[in-house]
């Protein structure tokens, strides 16, 4: 048996700094599954396919190999081999996972690779619906989340750091737009697990959250 942390919520909730730590803390393997659809949606942009078309994006999605490795700790995605971790932190890459993944034929496409890892792994998971749909029998299910202000203050100091260039209400349009389309998807919708710990991190430091969901697991026996 293993253990497996699902940590969902929208975009900048800090999901994945926050999971890196915990999973660090409890020696599980942390696993970013933005990042598999951030890889299919830089296929995709790279191959100019149009997306509005399921069997175009189907059709592309056969030439798609997604797999992950660690490089000192580090989830690094492959698409076809090749290692796409540092091109697929672009809010275009991001916009396009968001659309593309409102396709049942990508969701489809990164299930079983996600549910394997937790099989084969102890794993903490984030994602917007590990809790619901790809883990549901996880034995910690979180929902982190933050005001809309607060999570496009941490996307543009993050994608400053990074040297990007961005615009503060730009990022405030970006992730009130990417929230509305991933929770208003027919498919695997961004939504709270019935049995889920709902977190607000609007004021909490990430040692707080950290802290938190630390107290959490030792109360389900992690
Ligand atoms: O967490 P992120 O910003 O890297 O995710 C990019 C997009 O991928 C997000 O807007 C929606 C989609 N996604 C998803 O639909 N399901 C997941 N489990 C993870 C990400």
């Amino acid at each position: 048996m293993t253990y497996n942390i699902a940590i969902d919520g929208p975009a900048g909730a800090g999901k994945s700094t926050i999971a890196k730590r915990v999973a660090k803390e409890l020696s599980f393997i942390y696993v970013d599954t933005g990042a598999m659809y951030r890889a299919i949606a830089l296929y995709l942009l790279r191959k100019g396919t149009n997306t509005d078309s399921a069997e175009a994006v189907s059709s592309a999605l056969e030439e798609i190999r997604i797999s992950i490795a660690y490089e000192n700790g580090e989830q690094q995605v492959l698409l076809n081999g090749e290692n796409v971790s540092g091109l697929i932190r672009t809010e275009e890459v991001g916009n396009m996972a968001s659309k593309a993944a409102a396709l049942p034929c990508v969701r489809e496409k990164l299930l079983e690779l996600q549910r394997e890892l937790a099989r084969s792994h102890d794993v903490v998971m984030d994602g917007r619906d590990i809790g619901t749909n790809i883990l549901p029998e996880a034995q910690l299910k979180i929902y982190l989340t933050a005001s809309a202000d607060t999570r496009a203050k941490r996307r543009y100091s993050e994608l400053r750091e990074k040297g990007q260039n961005c615009d503060f209400d730009e990022i405030r349009e970006d992730i009130i737009r990417r929230d509305e389309q991933d929770t208003n998807r027919t498919i695997a919708p961004l939504r709270q697990a019935a049995d889920a710990v709902y977190l607000d991190s609007s004021d909490m430091t990430i040692d707080e959250v950290t802290e938190r969901i630390k107290s959490l697991c030792r109360e389900h026996k992690i």
